[in-house]
């Protein structure tokens, strides 16, 4: 039998680049607190910091490392960004393919007046430009918030055609990068968006407790969380400068030289050949599922319309059930249900059964995808047969 076959990477990217255990261990046994003493390890670990910023801003091609705000993942980051934005009054426009990372605040805070507009997706799951941009006109609206690519089947939303015409239409533009970050080349000044949260432990390949939320200079938010940020003790104020005044606390330092090292082994590599790569895996579980009798996949025809995400079901099978078996027999790790994002199976009517989700992820090999498809094959006959 096979070793352990992970196919998972939309919940967290696995395996990570050999340099970022590395890293990860060098940092914990250098030890100190960055940006909390004058000492030459804490100098050391916030210089350490400073890069991983820096990195970030060179990455996705940001005008100022300042701007990117450290979080422990892309849910905490959302939440900075939308409830130190919106006030009771503002509206917001959002899609019906967002992660309870979004629609969960967006929901609090309409039930503290903000009003919120979903706008539903075609059957392909992408919701059209023309249709988010109706939304925005029908009322003055504060905020467009959606994500890059559905966590649930892939699909790409039109945020390069978005963001340029929110800028001109002077309404806020944000987006949910947690399933397209380091996946997709993406530049921020192409982009323009004024705030930009994802994981770092997803496509960007860093460790888990990493994120960042990315706001666009000049843009002020109320902070969420109060604390101490190592400089300006004598007041009880938070600072008005990025990025302390909405990042206070002892930050991940471990975690964020994962991250450095890890932005690093993609910069090395290339985004671009991250996604040629993922676009092959792709390609072939879209051919090898669809020729199933009785598999039913979701989501955008091509796979150049599509993220590492695939949902799928054998027709007449609880996804629990196709996912319990892929664990149990063939050492097959993905994910089945919801994926935290039940408007966009309403939309499929996958509701509440959810679906069975493939992710590959850079270090997925061609084998790896042949064994699984032979799983669900072998699954399928089975099934048919009985
Ligand atoms: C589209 C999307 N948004 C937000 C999140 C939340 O990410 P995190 O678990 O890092 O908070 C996820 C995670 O699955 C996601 O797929």
């Amino acid at each position: 039998m096979h070793e352990l076959i992970y196919l998972d990477n939309a919940a967290t990217s696995h395996p990570k680049p050999e340099a970022v255990y590395l890293a990860m261990d060098a940092a914990l046994r250098r030890g100190a607190s960055p940006g909390r003493g004058g000492h030459q390890q804490a100098l050391s670990a916030e210089r350490m910091v400073f890069e991983a910023r820096e990195a970030l801003a060179d990455f996705f091609n940001a005008d100022n490392s300042e701007q990117f705000v450290f979080t422990p993942n892309a849910t905490l980051a959302i939440n900075l960004a939308l409830f130190g934005l919106l006030l009771p009054g503002d509206r917001v426009v959002t899609t019906c393919q967002e992660h309870n990372a979004v629609s969960r605040p967006l929901r609090a805070l309409q039930d503290r007046g903000v009003s919120v507009v979903k706008v539903p997706a075609g059957e392909d799951g992408v919701v059209s430009a023309a249709a988010l941009k109706q939304a925005c006109l029908q009322d003055k609206t504060r905020l467009l918030v959606m994500n890059h690519c559905s966590n649930v089947y892939g699909a790409f939303q039109p945020v390069e055609d978005l963001g340029p015409w929110c800028r001109e239409q002077g309404i806020l533009f944000m987006v949910d990068g947690s399933q397209s970050a380091g996946c997709l080349p993406i530049d921020f000044q192409a982009l323009q968006v004024d705030l930009f949260a994802a994981p770092g432990h997803k496509g960007l390949l860093g460790p888990q407790g990493t994120g960042f939320l990315y706001v666009r200079k000049g843009l002020q938010l109320t902070p969420l969380i109060y604390g101490g940020t190592g400089g300006s003790s004598h007041s009880d104020l938070p600072p008005e400068h990025f990025p302390e005044r909405l990042e206070c606390g002892t930050l991940n330092t471990p975690g964020l030289a994962g991250l450095k090292a890890a932005l690093g082994f993609l910069q090395q590599v290339g985004v671009d050949k991250v996604r040629a790569h993922e676009l092959q895996a792709i390609e072939k579980l879209l051919v090898g599922l669809r020729a199933i009798p009785g598999v039913k996949v979701y989501g955008p025809e091509s796979a150049l319309n599509r993220g590492a995400a695939i949902s799928f079901n054998l027709v007449q099978h609880d996804p629990a059930e196709v996912g319990f078996l892929l664990d149990q027999n063939h050492k097959i790790c993905l994910r089945v249900g919801l994926h935290c994002a039940p408007d966009a199976h309403r939309a499929i009517g996958t509701y509440p059964g959810g679906t069975v989700r493939v992710s590959p992820g850079y270090f997925t090999t061609q084998q790896e995808i042949d064994t699984f498809l032979a799983a669900v094959d072998a699954f399928a006959q089975k099934a048919s047969s009985r």
